[in-house]
């Protein structure tokens, strides 16, 4: 038999190795993808990540990141080398306490080779301790690493880890986190979830933060800079944590006006889609001059632009969406993206009704009516965009109208009921755009497939607004 079998660990595998022979061409390496068509290196294959431990150290005045990340997960096959996606500076990797072998590879694959293979099943502790200053890394070109003048900031979609943690980076492989992060006194580090703690010494605060429900990669923030944290608990008793840079300047009181009334979105949004997913909420607005808001889970980051007009609190209402809309219920496969943008923004059209500003059903004939037959806005597909077109914003505005649709056809009963329904039915975990049609089906009792065709899978405007009008 082979010497492997004996390695520690494998001893259970033992007995069933010695009754069916395994020979050594079954320990293969792990794909370097997890099998995205939109994105094929993204994640990678082999193994499963149940939490990451993040310890680390960041000086804004050089952009230096430093630390350890350990990394839980089970192998789900047999084992002989596997990626991580990251692009630092990696001084040591040990798999179950021991050095392993590592390599980079491609734009952002980091190749480790255990000393010894394992087997499937086998439950593994990766270390992994490295260096560097993300602002200098680039992958296909790009960088999502945003510095700020008083630090940095990591929120983006689909990348955003490859700068600052290494990671199974896709959102089927969702994890829970701890993110502690020291930075010079009189700086604030902010990532997801909790606060548990706060610890000063030789010149550094440390923050850390505790996220216990999955989460996937691109939806873990890390926030550094002179912040303002407010906290709060909302009516329906979801505490609340934002932060703010204290430089802000013009938009500082537009951004808390907004953002500031989480816990009331919060509880109004449960109303519509069920109990809120997460044990804390809230957002943030750092320095910097991008231009988008993203769901980073519990913990919101927006732009200051955002504000730029005032307190705009239909962005809050998208962002918080998402939670349970994206970062509760993820997507399959970035394809599904749909799920995602599409219901984010029929909740600002449910916001707007709320606030008195045109109804859900106003605001979709008014989109549908203010893009011609042949504006190319009709040919993007929101039920699968492809890659360049994500964020296309048909995959918004064309999407929510889809939702409106869906509810015309269904009728508001079976609508809310599949509305409130879904993130309950894909709680903490995936599901695809084909997935959410067969729900919709069961509860409604109808057939769909030809208005999911129609209104997300067709790259021509629908001929008649039908299932608009009919309802109007
Ligand atoms: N999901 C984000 C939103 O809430 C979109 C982020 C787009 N990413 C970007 N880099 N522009 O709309
Ligand atoms: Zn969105």
């Amino acid at each position: 038999m082979h010497r492997r079998i004996f390695a520690p660990g494998a001893l259970a595998a033992a007995s069933l190795l010695l009754a069916i022979p395994a020979s050594a061409a079954s320990y293969t390496p792990g794909t370097p993808g997890i099998g995205d068509p939109y994105y094929p290196n993204y994640g990678n294959g082999g193994y499963d990540v149940s939490h990451y431990d993040l310890r680390l150290r960041y000086q804004p005045a050089t952009d230096e990141l430093d630390g350890t990340a350990t990394i839980l997960a089970r192998t789900t096959q047999d084992l002989s080398r596997f990626d991580l996606d990251f692009l630092l500076d990696v001084s040591e990797v040990r798999v179950n306490g021991v050095k392993a072998a590592f390599a980079e590879s491609g734009e952002h694959e980091l190749e480790v080779t255990p000393k010894t293979p394992l087997a499937k099943g086998t439950a593994i502790t990766v270390v992994v301790r490295y260096s560097g200053v993300p602002s200098t890394k680039t992958a296909y070109g790009f960088s999502t690493w945003h510095r700020t003048p008083d630090g940095a900031v990591a929120a983006d979609e689909p990348e955003a880890a490859w700068w600052w943690y290494p990671s199974n980076d896709h959102p089927l492989d969702k994890a829970t986190y701890d993110v502690s992060v020291a930075v010079p006194d009189g700086t604030q580090a902010i990532s997801n979830g909790t606060l548990q703690s706060t610890s000063s010494k030789l010149g550094w605060t440390r923050y850390t933060w505790r996220q216990n429900k999955p989460q996937a990669t691109y939806l873990t923030t890390l926030a550094v800079g002179r912040l303002d944290i407010t906290t709060s608990t909302s009516e329906g008793g979801v505490p609340v944590v934002n932060a703010y840079s204290k430089d802000l300047g013009d938009n500082d009181g537009a951004a808390r006006a907004g953002v500031e009334r989480t816990g009331e979105i919060v509880d109004w949004l449960s109303g519509y889609l069920g109990p809120y997913p997460f044990g804390s909420a809230g957002g943030y607005v750092p320095n910097t001059t991008t231009g988008y808001a993203l769901e980073t889970q519990t913990r919101v980051y927006y732009s200051p632009r955002q504000f730029a007009n005032g307190s705009n609190t239909s962005v809050v209402v998208h962002e918080l969406a998402h939670q349970w809309y994206g970062d509760s219920v993820s997507l399959k496969g970035w394809k599904d993206i749909w799920i995602n943008e599409g219901f984010a923004r029929y909740a600002q059209w449910l916001w707007s009704e709320h606030e008195g500003e045109g109804t859900a059903q106003e605001l979709a004939d008014y989109v549908y009516a203010s893009h011609p037959a042949d504006d190319a806005f009709w040919t993007v597909a929101p039920g699968d965009p492809g890659p360049d077109n994500q964020f296309d914003i048909a995959v918004y505005d064309r999407g929510a109208l889809a939702v409106q649709a869906l509810r015309n056809e269904i009728g508001d009963d079976a609508f809310f009921a599949v509305l409130k329904g879904w993130p309950q039915e894909h709680a903490y975990a995936n599901a695809s755009v084909a997935d959410f049609q067969r729900y919709a089906e069961r509860v409604s009792g109808k057939p769909l497939a030809a208005l999911f065709d129609t209104w997300l899978f067709q790259p021509v405007k629908p001929a008649s607004a039908a299932a608009v009008a009919e309802a109007a």
